[in-house]
């Protein structure tokens, strides 16, 4: 097991850490006699674990399993929760834990810091994606149908329990997508991971939890470094955008049904890579190196049926671009980008067209 520091938290990643995780909170948290418990019926198996652990630890356990999907993370769902922690006795020193992938931790984050201004929260991410992004630094939200995350806050857990075992039942194209995160890590801090993750692809693909605690680690731990130096996005934090900005206009453009948000990524950092060096920023060792990684993972570098400029209107529907000014993340190298960059709408329909087929 290993622990990683960030502002008021840690996050622990280690083989086997779920059957702990009882533990752990109690130790963190040692005034908690009762537990609030969140999950979607997906991880339903991995909340039952926790919960066990918090009853040998002496806790009193509620449970809310609330249906999976992106469609659960909304004012309603908070509401429900607000009744149940009502109706359960959840106090000031109660626990809230949230055992899933990113929308359960994103809307149990969401409810634990409103609830009576903000109880003692604790995550348990169950996706590569909310093991490496989701679940850490802090940034907690629900959807309106005006937007994506439009309602939210800035809320550190005091702590995050990852435990590589459990990627062994998540659906491959949600595997697979979390890795297109993990590359974009290598990118934009960490050049030795690209080799690391070459090198172990066969580990990868057999979702090793020796190999995959590695990739968490180091991920966390990257993204715990960005947050400390800049928790409210006023400069660095950016850099975790990378690939996002095309990414998020092709999810958008293909009505969040078509691409996982991973897969999104994916071809966003493909086409921000080519935008790159179309300004003479990097070389093309570094779109190729990319290139490859990505297509080593299972990740897509293209994608059919969107055209360039539709994914250009959605990008300007975007409250990033609200100035009608594309900023981007861009690579120098692997392991190194420069962001804020502004790139005219022009090299973004060119780099658009270069992943469109
Ligand atoms: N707060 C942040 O900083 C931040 C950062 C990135 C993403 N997010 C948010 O995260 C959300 C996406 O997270 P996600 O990709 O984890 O989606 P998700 O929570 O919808 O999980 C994906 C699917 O996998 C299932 N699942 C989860 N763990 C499983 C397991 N171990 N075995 C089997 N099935 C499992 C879920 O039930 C769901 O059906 C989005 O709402 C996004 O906005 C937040
Ligand atoms: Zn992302």
């Amino acid at each position: 097991m290993r622990r990683i520091p960030l502002l008021s938290s840690v996050i622990d990643v280690g083989c086997g850490l779920l059957k702990d995780a009882g533990a752990r909170i109690r130790e963190l948290e040692p005034r908690a006699k009762k537990a609030f418990l969140l999950t979607d019926r997906n991880c339903a198996r991995y909340a039952r674990t926790v919960r066990s652990g918090l009853q040998a630890a002496g806790m009193e356990v509620e449970i809310l399993a609330i249906a999976p999907g992106e469609s659960q993370k909304k004012p309603a769902s908070a509401a429900r929760i607000y009744d149940r922690l009502a109706r359960a006795g959840i106090e000031r020193q109660s626990a809230f834990v949230a055992v899933g992938g990113g929308v359960v931790t994103d809307l149990g984050a969401f409810a634990a810091s409103t609830w009576m201004r903000g109880i003692p929260l604790f995550l348990v991410p169950t996706t590569l994606l909310a093991q490496v992004d989701a679940a850490i630094g802090g940034k907690t939200g629900v959807n309106l149908p005006q937007g994506k995350n439009l309602v939210g806050t800035f809320y550190q857990p005091l702590g995050v329990f990852c435990d590589p075992e459990v990627f062994r039942t998540l659906p491959a194209r949600e595997y697979v997508g979390g890795l297109g995160e993990v590359v974009k890590y290598g990118v934009i801090r960490d050049a030795e991971l690209f080799p690391f993750l070459e090198k172990n692809i066969e580990a990868i693909r057999e979702r090793k939890p020796d190999t995959l605690e590695e990739i968490v680690f180091r991920c966390a731990s990257i993204k715990a470094d960005v947050v400390s130096k800049d928790e409210k996005e006023s400069g660095l934090r950016a850099i975790l955008n990378y690939g996002h900005t095309i990414g998020h206009g092709l999810e958008a453009a293909g009505g969040y049904r078509k691409l996982h948000h991973g897969e999104a990524v994916s071809v966003g950092m493909e086409a921000a890579a080519v935008i790159a060096m179309d300004m003479g920023l990097t070389p093309l060792e570094t779109l190729a190196a990319q290139n490859r990684l990505l297509k080593l993972c299972g990740l897509p570098t293209r994608v059919k049926g969107l055209p360039p400029r539709k994914v250009l209107e959605a990008m300007r529907l975007d409250k990033k671009n609200s100035d009608g000014r594309f900023r981007f993340v861009l690579p120098e190298a692997v392991g190194r980008v420069r962001f804020g960059v502004e790139v005219p709408a022009e090299l973004v329909v060119s780099g658009l067209r270069a992943v469109s087929v």
